[in-house]
């Protein structure tokens, strides 16, 4: 997860993310056409980039129509494009000329909690959030997690692999308005949490977060209008990165 240009390699590594996200930037189209059709036209899409500022825009792990037919290349094109991208340009210029400035993502997420910088706070966990959440889809991910350390708690925590699905489908469809569902591990446990707006488990001190689903309404209108629940089922179903979790459970 790529938290602030300091924790990059450099601008060349963000070009090079970029264009393993967006191949039409090295005249790949051929893979950008969209999983369901050969008829649509490959995109144009380029990779957006955050202005100026400490903070850079995470580069997606795949292409903006690898997430389709289940969250679709418009939907992608809105959300990480405008959405996130706007969050972290809006963090920029908030941090700007301050102290916070020089200090990680995380950091500025923490230390601006339940405090009267409500801007910094806002943008920065969004931005943590939207990391979080474009890493915990992958194309063709959900179903099952694979047998293993993980599985097993989930078998512990909620029955089975149905229990988990029905336990996080409740929590995404139940939060009221805008927010996120967590899977988080607490003390080796697993249990499924909703927070609100740009609230995390991280600033709540719910546990450490496995996997999240964006339950604002951009996150899905697009595509699925108000059926928020069928938005969750297919996100379960089919995108889920079980491999993101794995490695965050540890
Ligand atoms: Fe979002």
């Amino acid at each position: 997860m790529s938290f602030s240009r300091r924790d990059l390699l450099g601008q060349a590594a963000v070009a090079t993310a970029a264009v393993a996200a967006f191949p039409a930037l090295a005249g790949d189209t051929k893979s950008l056409q969209p999983a369901t059709t050969t008829t649509a036209p490959a995109t144009t899409a380029a990779a957006p980039v955050a202005t100026g500022g400490p903070f850079a825009l995470m580069a997606l792990p795949y292409t903006d129509v690898d997430l389709a037919p289940v969250i679709s290349q418009n939907t992608v094109g809105f959300h990480y494009g405008k959405h996130h991208l706007g969050y972290v340009n809006k963090l920029n210029e908030l941090v700007t000329g301050k102290d916070w400035e020089k200090k990680s993502l995380l950091d500025c997420m923490k230390g601006t909690y339940g405090t009267d910088n409500v801007g910094i706070y806002n943008n920065s966990a969004q931005t943590w959030n939207h990391d979080f959440y474009w890493q915990s889809m992958k194309k063709a991910g959900g179903g099952a997690c694979p047998a293993g350390k993980l599985a097993d708690a989930i078998k512990a925590a909620f029955g089975d692999q149905a229990g988990f699905a029905t336990e996080f489908s409740k929590a995404a469809t139940g939060q009221f308005g805008s927010g996120w569902a967590w899977l988080v591990a607490k003390d080796g446990k697993l249990s499924v949490a909703k927070t609100s707006n740009a609230d995390n488990p991280v600033v709540l001190n719910l546990g450490t977060p496995l996997l999240v689903v964006d339950v604002w309404e951009h996150a899905y209108y697009l595509d699925y209008q108000n059926k928020r629940a069928d938005y969750v089922t297919a996100f379960l179903d089919k995108l889920v990165n079980w491999d993101f979790a794995i490695k965050n459970f540890g």
